[in-house]
């Protein structure tokens, strides 16, 4: 193949699809294969997208499943090298910043391959964040870079990568988005086919989506079960439909904490699929969440985000978007919470380049540039 592209964890999935349909569509000289190293595997994770985003079966699956960042990492490393060797890539492209990222952009690195990171140059300055580590190290090894925000081109800078290895595309997460508005299931619809009405009662003033799974947040039984209290306090107020992870599904019951889950004002729902997810955001008063992902699929939807986390790598989404950094405090979160109820929210406007058109700009940079390389 001239281009490997790799995915592996949910959030990879939106990010690919544009791009290998942009590949097809505008440099069919090219030959692109999909490697996924099975990072995430469960249906609900990883099939659904596939089909809704109508990304091609990838071509070749390393099956790591899960297991802890260094023996994950190791396996996706020691899985991928040979099909690095079969493969003789020109290139080999990552998008995002998980695992699956890092171990292999670091094996093509070592064997001389190049590397293209999309998404490049987001920092949250927090390395305590696995997926901060593997950003740092990533943008490293890359070749060609291709980011998101201006910003991002700073902090670039700052780490002593060239500018003109940098090329700002824009965001290919919202190059999904734009693609997939049309088909968004509505909320109604989602709600009806998971809820009891009888034990889940809708507020006729809306509802609020909640989405958890940074380590940060849900690993301390402590940090968990303080957050759950102040949420279970918000549901009184604005009920609460919450898609859980399965890490944190995993975590709520190893802290004894599954009562939170059975609040008559909370519907926990299995994994929603990304057109299930569009629909829910775009009809809900405001998202509270910790994803990276949801800050910039708010700000593009012009629905209020209040983020769960002391930082953010995305600065963009509080700049010009609709996000705000509430951090875990329970009283903060409780007041950010009553003033979206009562103003309605920050609004917000479109960042340059999340126009639905990245992924384009890429596969045309990218087509250029390994032809001069
Ligand atoms: C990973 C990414 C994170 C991203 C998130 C989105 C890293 C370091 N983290 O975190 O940046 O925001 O994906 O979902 O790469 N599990 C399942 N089924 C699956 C996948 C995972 O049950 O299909 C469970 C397992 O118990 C596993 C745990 O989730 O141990 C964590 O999975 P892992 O891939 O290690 O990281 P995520 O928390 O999903």
């Amino acid at each position: 193949a001239d281009i490997l592209c790799i995915v592996g964890a949910r959030p990879n999935f939106m990010k690919i699809a544009p791009i290998m349909a942009a590949f097809r569509a505008n440099a069919p000289h090219l030959t692109v294969k999909l490697v996924h190293t099975g990072q995430h595997y469960d249906v609900a994770m990883n099939d659904r997208f596939f089909e809704q985003l109508g990304i091609p079966n990838p071509d070749i699956s390393l099956e790591v499943g899960s297991a802890s960042h260094a023996v994950q990492t190791a396996e996706i490393m020691k899985r991928f090298e040979p099909v690095l060797e079969a493969e003789q890539p020109q290139a080999v492209l990552v998008v995002g910043d998980v695992n699956s990222t890092i171990a292999c952009a670091l094996v093509a690195a070592k064997r001389g391959v190049r590397v293209v990171h999309v998404e490049a140059g987001l920092r949250s300055r927090d390395r305590t964040m696995p997926e901060e580590i593997n950003r740092i190290l990533t943008d490293q090894l890359s070749d060609r870079l291709y980011t998101t925000e201006a910003e991002a081109l700073d902090n670039l800078h700052a780490e002593g990568i060239a500018a003109e290895r940098v090329c700002f595309a824009g965001n290919v997460m919202i190059d999904t988005l734009r693609a997939s508005e049309a088909r968004a299931v509505p909320a109604q619809q989602t709600l009806m086919a998971a809820a009891d009405p009888q034990v889940f009662t809708m507020a006729p003033d809306g509802y609020a989506v909640l989405t958890l799974h940074r380590p940060s947040n849900v690993d301390d039984p402590q940090v968990l079960s303080r957050l759950l209290a102040v949420l279970g306090e918000i549901s009184e107020r604005l009920p609460l439909v919450f898609p859980v992870h399965p890490r944190t599904q995993n975590k709520i019951r190893e802290a004894g904490l599954g009562g939170f889950l059975d609040s008559p004002r909370l519907l926990a729902l299995p994994p929603v699929g990304y057109f299930e997810m569009i629909g829910l955001m775009r009809e809900a008063k405001l998202i509270l969440t910790d994803s990276g992902g949801l800050q910039e699929e708010t700000t593009a939807l012009g629905v209020p985000c209040l983020t769960l986390r002391e930082n953010t790598e995305r600065p963009i989404t509080i700049t010009q978007g609709t996000n705000t950094l509430v951090g875990t405090d329970t009283a903060a979160i409780r007041q950010a919470v009553a003033d979206v109820l009562a103003t309605g929210g920050k609004g917000g406007r479109q960042p340059q380049n999340w126009d639905g058109h990245a992924a384009e700009r890429i596969v045309a940079d990218l087509a250029a540039w390994l032809a001069a390389v």
